[in-house]
């Protein structure tokens, strides 16, 4: 077995991505040279003799498991857009700002036959989130550095989705308009509803169609002997604006 491989053990996960050292868990140590030797769906114990579980690192764990910087879109987010844009899997994406790299990294992975060019304007966040890119095995990640409003300003009419999650959303629509093909789509996220007000009106004002603005609200079931709840952990992460070009 070769890294990148998650160790689990009921709500604790370990990402582990090279089979050198020791890994100091809650429940012991674990030897990690051992790992070379054992399977997918296999154990490992600690010197305590408690048992992890070997699965996989998945995409299902980009957001769970990137090293972070800025705040990432949690996956109930990108699905959303996903689903909303209808991507295609040979699209070119234009994501700014690139932060931890969770959204770049999951349009990268349903996109595979396209490509995503992602710009960061913070260096020291461009070279973590390069890190987990390769972690997850996405070779179709363009990574620039700088400021994405002046970046943009050297692409052609040609992309078939802008992404936007940074400070400068609302300068950037009219050069979205600019970028896109024919069809496509922008979709802008912002946690501030002000934001995604002037990032609608922007939108109008250049000529998208099809403008829509919404949140998604995730609310998880507890079951419990005594009865089952709702609840949530994070109840606002942000508001979506998606606009087509047509
Ligand atoms: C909230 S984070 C993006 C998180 C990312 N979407 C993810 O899922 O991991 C916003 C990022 O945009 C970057 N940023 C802000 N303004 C920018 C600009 N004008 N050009 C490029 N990056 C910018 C910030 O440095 C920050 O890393």
């Amino acid at each position: 077995m070769k890294p990148p491989v998650v160790l689990v053990r009921g709500k604790n996960f370990y990402l582990i991505d090279n089979f050198e050292g020791e890994l100091h868990t809650h429940k012991g140590i674990i030897r990690l040279d051992e790992l070379k030797e054992k399977n997918f769906g296999e154990t490992i114990k600690t010197h305590l003799g408690y048992e992890f579980n070997i699965i996989p690192f998945s995409a299902s764990d980009f957001f769970k498991l990137f090293k972070k910087s800025a705040t990432p879109v949690m996956p109930k987010d990108i699905g959303a857009v996903i689903a909303h844009t209808g991507l295609s899997p040979d699209s070119l994406i234009f994501d700014a700002g690139t932060g931890s790299g969770v959204v770049a990294a999951y349009l990268a992975y349903f996109n595979k036959y396209g490509e995503v060019i992602t710009v960061e304007k913070r260096k020291e966040f461009a070279k973590i989130a390069r890190k987990n890119f390769k972690m997850a095995g996405l070779s179709n990640i363009h990574q620039l550095i700088g400021d994405a409003v002046e970046v943009a300003e050297g692409f052609k009419k040609e992309f078939d989705l802008v992404f936007l999650d940074m400070k400068d959303d609302v300068t950037f629509i009219p050069k979205a308009m600019k970028i896109l093909e024919n069809s496509g789509y922008v979709v802008v996220y912002n946690p501030y509803l002000e934001k995604a007000k002037a990032v609608y009106e922007k939108m109008r004002e250049v000529g998208f169609k099809n403008i829509e603005a919404f949140e998604i609200i995730k609310i998880n079931l507890e079951f419990r002997k005594v009865g089952t709840r709702p609840f949530t952990d994070v109840f606002h992460t942000g508001f979506i604006v998606i606009g087509r070009k047509i």
